[in-house]
């Protein structure tokens, strides 16, 4: 082996996608340009005490107007791939009807420039931004709005499936569900367990039908011998802190079934885990029948959003405290154990969870490939004099998930490729413009991007497909 090659370690299996990951809301901009419509993020965002300092996504990074220079970036990443999300009310202003030609131009164009620099599309259809006329009439409460999903989805497809062939329906249906409809911290910021527990069940429905939406609109001879549809789940493991504890260990799995299983298991199993809470299973009157035959049609692949695992211990007394939460049977208390780094979102940094997960996925759903579609940190990032931004927690938090990644992979995962969260500093919803995920940093009042030096080390990894010695 040569020096050069000794320097070097764990290396992906050839054809592994490399890639950064964005979506709509948090980096685009123009609310209402080009015919676009409102969407829950536009008026939730301009609700005060919504998000932190009042910030809303009007601006953004302005990249509704930058898709050129912002392409470049991600070409400058070395970056096989890039995954960015298309805004429904830009397609369809009140999320039903015929579509706005300026809104499909625009992601037209987009697909474009990334295939001149040879960066392969991953497209998600939705990350969160409703047009606001749906959620007017129930939002994903109600279960029209999962039919009128299929029909956006089918237009969309029929416009972009000749030169897309990656397709994302739903970012994170746990998040939208609980985050939107049961505590009320994000879009549509209602809190009420009902509308949440028919938004997981219209959300699934909603994937499925759109699923085959963009099925039937990639015809066969174009898109669809190569056509690959799944969904992105935010996953975690789920640690119970004191793993002698039988209690620990019952809200564990309580835990692991209200966040991960509720998605998973309609998916793979086709039907809700039997541990779920009352609080958390939709009911008859939600679940029709066929339902569970459109939500379990086979995927092309799983996409996996990781940040963090939860380490969680038993409220014994079952009294309630300030910082509890209430999930499973009782009250968890989420531990951070002292040996682990945290981020500057307060996440533990703990590689293990990945690996842990990954070797779940490999077990529970096995021949279902996988991609990691969000990993990342955020940090309090901040340019020295020199122009430069040294970012080396970030650094070491890819490093370490990339690291457990590839033993996952040799332990027999079916891993295909790794988006890091994110491209460039963004919006980050009810946080806004307070947290810094970016692998490129925002200037946001000049709006010039400056590459940190986690870039340089994402392009050499991308580059060389294996991560360089520490
Ligand atoms: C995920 C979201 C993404 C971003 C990261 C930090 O939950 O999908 O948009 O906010 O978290």
């Amino acid at each position: 082996m040569s020096p050069a090659e000794g320097q070097r370690r764990d290396a992906f299996p050839p054809g592994f996608l490399w890639g950064a990951a964005t979506a709509a809301y948090q980096i685009e901009g123009a609310p209402a340009e080009d015919g676009k419509g409102r969407s829950i993020w536009d008026t939730f965002s301009h609700q005060p005490g919504r998000t932190a300092h009042g910030d809303t996504g009007d601006i953004a990074c302005d990249d509704y107007h930058r898709v050129g220079e912002d392409i470049a970036l991600v070409a400058g990443l070395n970056a096989g791939a890039y995954r960015f999300s298309i805004s429904w009310p830009r397609i369809q202003p009140d999320g039903r009807g015929s579509a706005n030609p300026a809104g499909l131009a625009h992601y037209s164009r987009l697909v474009d420039t990334l295939l001149e620099r040879g960066i392969t599309p991953m497209v998600t259809l939705y990350h969160w931004d409703l047009p606001q006329a749906l959620q007017d009439k129930g939002g994903w409460a109600a279960r029209d709005s999962a039919e009128l999903f299929a029909d956006y989805a089918g237009i969309v497809a029929g416009a972009l499936g000749d030169r897309v062939d990656r397709w994302i329906t739903i970012n994170e249906p746990w998040v939208i569900a609980n985050m939107g409809y049961r505590w009320g911290q994000h879009a549509p910021g209602i809190r009420d367990e009902g509308h949440a527990v028919a938004t997981t069940h219209h959300l699934l429905l909603a994937h499925g039908r759109a699923a085959a939406a963009v099925r039937a609109a990639t015809p066969a001879g174009t898109g669809a011998a190569r056509t690959q549809v799944g969904i992105t789940l935010n996953m975690t493991h789920v640690y119970p802190a004191d793993p002698a504890s039988a209690g620990d260990r019952e809200l564990a799995a309580d835990i692991d079934a209200e966040i991960n299983g509720v998605f998973l298991s309609p998916l793979i199993d086709g039907s809700y885990p039997a541990r779920l809470g009352a609080g958390h299973v939709p009911g008859p009157q939600i679940v029709r029948d066929g339902d569970f035959a459109t939500i379990q049609a086979p995927i092309d692949f799983l996409g996996v959003n990781y940040y963090f695992p939860h380490v969680v211990a038993i409220r014994e007394d079952g009294i309630f405290r300030r910082g509890d939460t209430p999930m499973g049977r009782g009250f968890a208390v989420f531990v951070r154990p002292d040996r682990l780094p945290v981020t500057a979102m307060d996440w533990i940094v703990q590689p293990d969870g990945l690996y842990d997960l990954l070797i779940r996925l490999r077990d529970d759903a096995p021949g279902l490939p996988l991609y990691i579609t969000e990993n990342g940190a955020a940090g309090h990032d901040y340019v020295n004099p020199d122009g430069t931004i040294e970012d080396t927690e970030r650094i070491d938090y890819l490093r370490g998930h990339l690291r457990a990644a590839h033993r996952a992979l040799t332990a027999g995962t079916d891993l295909r490729g790794y988006f890091a969260w994110s491209l460039m500093d963004n919006f980050e919803w009810a946080h806004g413009y307070s947290q810094r995920f970016g692998l490129i940093f925002v200037d946001y009042g000049t709006q010039r991007r400056i590459p940190k030096r986690s870039a340089g080390w994402f392009a050499d990894v991308a580059g060389n497909n294996s991560i360089p010695a520490d």
